[in-house]
């Protein structure tokens, strides 16, 4: 077996991932934007891929190259991410690993807004769609699996567990992502991966890996539970 191919557990499945910053505009040469490097990911959408999947990979601006195999939307706003994650449906399991802008300015200018006399100008903020909680309680055509990320700095699995519940997913993948860990645009990870489970809810706390390694484990979890629900 020394020449066997590579198992391919996601054969024929079709994974969809968002990832990266969303960009919201102030005006055209100013924008609001959360900090993600992207790179967890694309790291996810690389191994699905892998693993024989059919990948859907929805980005935010971010420095990288498409990874082999899937196919690369890029947008800029939490809105178009949102209308390309609907054109990227259906979807037998949905991970939602982008860090959305929760806000954008209530009404962008049109022109480039100059300095002056009046001070700086006030930016009334309004609410971005959410897309995870949107994609979670669709009413048709839901993905069978649907898993988010919750990046925390403090009460990691206490928040991670309230958005679980919130959300409507099935999974959550909670990130410590505090200054002191250093993880932050960095190549490394520590993740609980938090799965409903009837009314209770599973944990499995998994050790400080790059993020390749959460990306293939996460697969693995995914082609375990895939397996597992039948076909
Ligand atoms: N998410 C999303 N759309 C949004 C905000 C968040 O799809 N508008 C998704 C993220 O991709 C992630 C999950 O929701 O999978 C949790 O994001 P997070 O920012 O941690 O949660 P929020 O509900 O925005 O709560 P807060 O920022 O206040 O912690
Ligand atoms: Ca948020």
């Amino acid at each position: 077996a020394l020449f066997a191919p590579p198992p391919r557990p996601l054969r024929g499945r079709r994974v969809l991932i968002t990832a990266g910053p969303t960009h919201e505009p102030i005006d055209p040469v100013r924008y609001i934007a959360n900090r993600s490097s992207g790179k967890q990911g694309y790291a996810i959408a690389a191994a699905a891929a892998r693993a024989g999947a059919e990948v859907a990979l929805i980005s935010g601006p971010v420095d990288l190259a498409a990874p082999d195999g899937v196919t690369l939307t890029r947008v800029e706003s939490a809105r178009d991410m949102l209308a390309a994650v609907h054109s990227a449906l259906p979807a037998d399991v949905a991970i939602f690993a982008a860090a959305v802008a929760d806000w954008r300015v209530a009404s962008e200018g049109e022109q480039k807004i100059k300095k002056g006399a009046g001070g700086p100008p006030p930016l009334q903020l309004t609410e971005n769609p959410d897309i995870l909680a949107t994609i979670s309680k669709l009413a048709d055509g839901r993905p069978p699996l649907v898993i988010g990320f919750a990046a925390e700095t403090e009460n990691l699995l206490d928040n991670a567990r309230a958005k679980l519940a919130r959300k409507g997913c099935d999974w959550i993948v909670a990130n410590d992502v505090s200054p002191a860990t250093g993880v932050m645009g960095g190549d490394r990870n520590t993740v609980h991966l938090l799965m409903k489970s009837g009314e209770s809810v599973e944990i499995d706390s998994w050790p400080v890996m790059t993020k390749d390694d959460v990306a293939r484990a996460l697969v693995q979890r995914i082609a375990q539970a895939t397996e597992q629900a039948g076909e």
